[in-house]
């Protein structure tokens, strides 16, 4: 994936926040200055007679050389002064459409000013340090595997069982097969060197680096409803502050009844729910859940 620098985000919003102020960076140009050079090429300071508004009117100033008798009004020929684009902004006009054009090429973030997105992705290049082994855009180095491009939602296709893998590590299951076939094998833990367990990670930025790398990096398809519903469930608890207990052995067993003893060793399937009956499991679920 290519990394959004935070730079490159904000350069157009201080350009349209600049914009909007006279003080752009253009020349400054004083009234004095203006009315002097009105003088200078209209002579208007001579003529009082003649309404400004109709010698505007009749002036086309670009269309007529400079040394033409054209009488311009001094607000035309301060208009004409502020009109001078300033160098930043000429870059920016280059810029910014080339940007969206190669970023929108490798359609890796649907909404990069997305909090939830960004801070998960933050997560996977940052404190989680998934990165330094899984590659920047997940697809693989010589240490971890790929993730990206439906990588890792072939292995584990219920988010669940992708959340056990990288909360326990693959020591906790060395040499036993899981997630679902490639071909016609399975994985087997320890085959490829080790999968560190996320140890320093809290509940919630294990839920929103499985989120990095399925949603981002794997591009699993989150058009459903359930799917929707879950984006909109983790984004309200980010924004409460939930979920930051550091990942314990009980969460882990929490995640084990979730997962599916088919891809995950040690599952049970049985699934958590509270007293109104509604699944405790993290991830989009079926709507008779
Ligand atoms: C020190 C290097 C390293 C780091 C850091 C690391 N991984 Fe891994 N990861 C691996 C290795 C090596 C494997 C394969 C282990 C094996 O052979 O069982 C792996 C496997 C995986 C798998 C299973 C993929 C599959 O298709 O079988 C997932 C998912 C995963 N890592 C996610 C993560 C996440 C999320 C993070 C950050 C929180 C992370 N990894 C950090 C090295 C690393």
């Amino acid at each position: 994936m290519t990394e959004i620098q935070e730079h490159l985000l904000k350069r157009p919003r201080a350009a349209g926040s600049k914009s909007d102020g006279s003080s752009s960076g253009a020349p400054e140009i004083s009234s004095g200055d203006i009315t002097k050079l009105a003088e200078q090429r209209t002579g208007i300071a001579d003529d009082p007679g003649t309404p400004a508004l109709s010698k505007a009117i009749a002036v086309t100033p670009h269309d007529l050389p400079p040394q033409s008798e054209t009488r311009e009004a001094p607000f035309i020929l301060a208009a004409q002064a502020r009109k001078k684009m300033p160098m930043w902004a000429m870059f920016l006009l280059g810029f910014v459409p080339l940007w969206a054009v190669s970023f929108g090429g490798t359609m890796q973030l649907p909404d990069v000013e997305d909090a939830l997105f960004a801070e998960a992705a933050e997560i996977y290049s940052g404190s989680g340090g998934c990165a330094g082994c899984h590659g920047a855009g997940g697809a693989g180095t010589t240490v971890g595997y790929q993730l990206s491009d439906g990588s890792v939602v072939a292995t584990f296709p219920n988010l669940v069982d992708q959340m056990v893998h990288v909360s326990r590590g693959s020591d906790a299951i060395k040499g036993q097969a899981y997630g679902a076939l490639w071909g016609d094998a399975r994985r087997v833990a320890g085959t490829r060197g080790q999968m560190p367990a996320a140890s320093t990670l809290t509940q919630i930025e294990l839920e929103l680096v499985v989120f990095h790398e399925r949603v981002v990096l794997s591009g699993e398809d989150v058009s459903s409803d359930e799917w929707s519903e879950y984006i909109a469930d983790l984004r309200a608890r980010v924004e409460a502050g939930e979920g930051q207990s550091p990942i314990s052995e009980e969460f882990v067993e929490l995640l084990l009844a979730c997962a599916d003893p088919e891809i995950t060793p040690e599952a049970t399937g049985e699934g958590v729910i509270n007293s109104e009956g509604e699944s405790l499991c993290p991830g989009p679920h079926l709507a008779e859940e």
